[in-house]
């Protein structure tokens, strides 16, 4: 039993299955793994999905990491509730993803897969009322697990419940293409929670926009996550960094670096970000052979045929500016489509221009992230949708993720930035990316949470 729970798709675990039928453990980072460090693990319980047959045969066979426990959903229902709603619905409605002719489709297939995503979230409240002491604090996150506060609160009115939201929320016109009675649905699982989290102030108005908060005892809250500092410059400065650090400047020798690193998903806005590329190269040509786009790209959800054809296009468009641009001995794009967090980091030490554009988001904590580890100083181009343009705006060169042109401007801009200035801006940058890192982000929901509700 545990007196702080949290509750996610993806688990701070995974497991994978060897020809030999061994179990290698891959343990993951992000804000949550480390957020959680804050608590000690006697007295919490991480609630996550086995996501695949690696930790489907883990859960089997009872391996397990102390305070994690992972649920075994049956794979039609998991695949129905994450790839046919969370990450084809809930992710398009939430970025403002729809448009002609990728247009939602509310038919019978539709509710089938709704039904199961109430289940798999069913599945999730069970578990959280069953390893929950009385009164605990639970910490349900994302767009995947939006019912679970509503459905746990029936099961458990004693708890503390809160909801966090990783992604924007989607404006009122957004939301109300959905069928009325799932927009209900999915508004009451939110509603069903103590404190509704947000990372931006912009998020929270969205939703509070869309809903009837008022009279139902849920408050919502931003808290815009940071990043740890200490914890991401010893991951970069570690040897295996510096050896695909030396690789790198080898390649890029002593052309100018712009550096983007991303999921391959549409919201990202990675096709335009290579479009504005080409531009640059095309309307300044002095730009030809000094410079050098670092991009990486870690194909995601690849299930689904909208996230796999995003990832070819990624790498048929760079490959298509090289065909234009490139020369014997100058590369215009060196992109990495594979998940390789070692080449992104010493791709953050050698940035000089970090090119942040996505259409929407949540947070992005590229854009924290890269500031605290360049070594040289690093101009920003981040885009005002970006949930990290609230705090970092005023030392961003911000632009209109759609407007092409203006990023390329906005990447000449930034690679002409005199040195003391982009050192500057870097500096402050930093200082606001760091403001709230993990740990405190993650207590400060809990205070919120077990304090007068
Ligand atoms: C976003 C979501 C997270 C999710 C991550 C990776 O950041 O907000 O909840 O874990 O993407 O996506 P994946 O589908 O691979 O878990």
């Amino acid at each position: 039993m545990a007196s702080v729970l949290v509750a996610s798709n993806r688990g701070p675990v995974s497991y994978v299955l060897g020809e030999d039928g061994s179990l290698d453990t891959r343990r993951g980072g992000g804000g949550l793994v480390s957020g959680l460090s804050a608590v000690s693990s006697q007295d919490s319980v991480w609630v996550c999905a086995a996501l695949g047959e690696g930790d489907r045969e883990a859960v089997r066979r009872g391996v397990g990491e102390p305070g994690v426990r992972m649920l075994d959903i049956d794979p039609d229902v998991y695949a129905d509730a994450y790839n046919g709603i969370a990450n084809s619905v809930l992710w398009f409605l939430h970025h403002h993803l729809y448009d002609i002719p990728r247009e939602p489709v509310y038919d019978a297939e539709f509710r089938r897969r709704w039904e199961s995503y109430r289940a798999y979230n069913r599945a999730f409240a069970e578990a959280l009322a069953g390893a929950a002491d009385e009164g605990a604090a639970v910490l349900v996150q994302d767009y995947h697990l939006a019912l679970v506060p509503g459905q746990l609160r029936e099961l458990r009115p004693d708890l503390r419940i809160a909801h966090f939201t990783h992604t924007p929320w989607a404006s009122p016109e957004y939301l109300r293409m959905l069928p009325d009675a799932v927009r209900e649905e999915l508004l009451w699982g939110m509603l069903g929670a103590d404190e509704l989290g947000f990372h931006t102030s912009a998020w929270a108005e969205s939703f509070a926009a869309g809903a009837d908060v008022a009279g139902t005892g849920t408050r919502v809250a931003v808290h815009p996550l940071g990043v740890d500092a200490e914890e991401l410059r010893a991951l970069a400065y570690r040897p295996a960094v510096d050896e695909r650090l030396a690789e790198l400047r080898a390649e890029v020798g002593d052309r100018k670096t712009i550096v983007r690193v991303d999921r391959t998903e549409l919201s990202k806005n990675i096709l335009r970000g290579l479009l504005a590329y080409r531009e640059l190269l095309t309307a300044r040509p002095e730009w030809r052979g000094r410079v050098v786009h670092l991009a990486s790209a870690y194909p995601s959800r690849q299930d689904l045929e909208v996230y796999r054809s995003y990832t070819t296009s990624v790498a048929e468009l760079a490959e298509e500016i090289n065909a234009e641009f490139g020369t014997e001995d100058w590369t215009p794009v060196l992109v990495s489509v594979k998940d390789d967090f070692t080449r992104s980091l010493a791709a953050y030490r050698l940035a000089d221009v970090a090119l942040v554009n996505p259409v929407r988001d949540g947070m992005n904590l590229v854009a924290k992230e890269i500031p605290v580890v360049s070594e040289q100083g690093c101009a920003l181009v981040l885009s005002r949708e970006a949930g990290a343009y609230e705090e970092l705006r005023e030392d961003a060169l911000t632009v209109n993720p759609f407007d092409v042109s203006e990023t390329a401007e906005a990447l000449h801009t930034a690679l002409t930035m005199p040195h003391p200035e982009r050192a500057d801006r870097t500096k402050r940058l930093a200082t606001a990316s760091t403001a709230l890192p993990p740990q405190r982000w993650f207590l400060n929901q809990l205070e919120a949470l077990r304090g007068p509700a």
